[in-house]
């Protein structure tokens, strides 16, 4: 089977800084593939690379089955590509249901067939209650779960989260992991980054661990648990099996 995601030495430069390293990645279609590493590992700038917010300095991407190296991303969007950002980025005048309007707006150009799309995903995940709410007016984890509507909202084959889980209580971060398996069931491929190693650990099918800028080990969460490099860099001895 094709990998849905496939990056070959993909590199990002800043000046002096290369922020992603000749990075391989293959994500396959139904698969969780967690992304994870310390901060300013390059992780965000991969997935700005991928995405097409960024154009590569080196390497290339092919996405269900065609290269989108030099792509942008609303065109990574039609072809089935959405993600989510570290920073939410709400459009914070606007209500909840306009903000995943713009999403279903990717593939829709009915007004009333994109509200009725919207509602759905809003429902999806658990927020109708603040349909009509200033989105500007929610706390981060609603804000959040209304990122991932409007993510999802688009049609996407692939979801790319950024960091979802950051800033949110025990209790939202437990509702983001049943979400997440909901989103996996659904058809939906997701790639995610996490530093909340108890949900990225639960969720994910495989893992793939990048250190400044490079990718320096890849398995199951278990191996990935166990990988003294892993260990070394990021997740300290609390994941170790006994
Ligand atoms: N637009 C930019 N211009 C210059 N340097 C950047 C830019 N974006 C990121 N960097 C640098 O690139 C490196 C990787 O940053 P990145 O945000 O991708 O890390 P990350 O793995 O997402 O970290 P975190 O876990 O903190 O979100 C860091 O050294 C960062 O300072
Ligand atoms: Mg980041």
């Amino acid at each position: 089977m094709e990998p849905i995601l496939q990056a070959r030495k993909v590199t990002k430069k800043f000046a002096g800084l290369t922020a992603v390293n000749t990075v391989d990645l293959d994500v396959y279609a139904g698969e969780i593939v967690g992304l994870i590493g310390p901060n300013g590992a390059g992780k965000t700038t991969f997935f700005n690379t991928i995405t097409g917010f960024y154009k590569c300095d080196g390497g290339s991407i092919t996405f269900d089955g065609k290269n989108i190296t030099s792509r942008a991303t609303y065109q990574n969007c039609k072809a089935g590509m959405a993600r989510t950002f570290q920073i939410v980025q709400p459009f914070g005048q606007m209500t909840s249901l306009e903000n995943v309007m713009i999403g279903a707006f990717n593939r829709i150009s009915s007004y009333r067939e994109a509200e009725r799309v919207a509602a759905q995903w809003i429902d999806f995940v658990g927020m109708s209650g603040k349909t009509y709410d200033r989105i500007a007016s929610l706390n981060i984890g609603d804000q959040r779960k209304l990122e991932m509507a409007r993510a999802l909202a688009t049609g996407p084959k692939l979801l790319l989260l950024d960091e979802v889980m950051a800033g949110l209580t025990p209790a939202e971060i437990d509702g983001v992991i049943d979400l997440i398996r909901k989103i996996k069931e659904s058809g939906i491929t997701v790639l995610m980054i996490e530093h909340i190693m108890k949900a990225l650990m639960q969720l994910s099918d495989r893992v793939v661990v990048l250190d400044h800028g490079e990718k320096i080990a890849e398995g199951s969460p278990e191996e990935i648990a166990d990988n003294e490099r892993v260990i070394e860099s990021y997740l300290g001895s609390a994941y170790k099996k006994k």
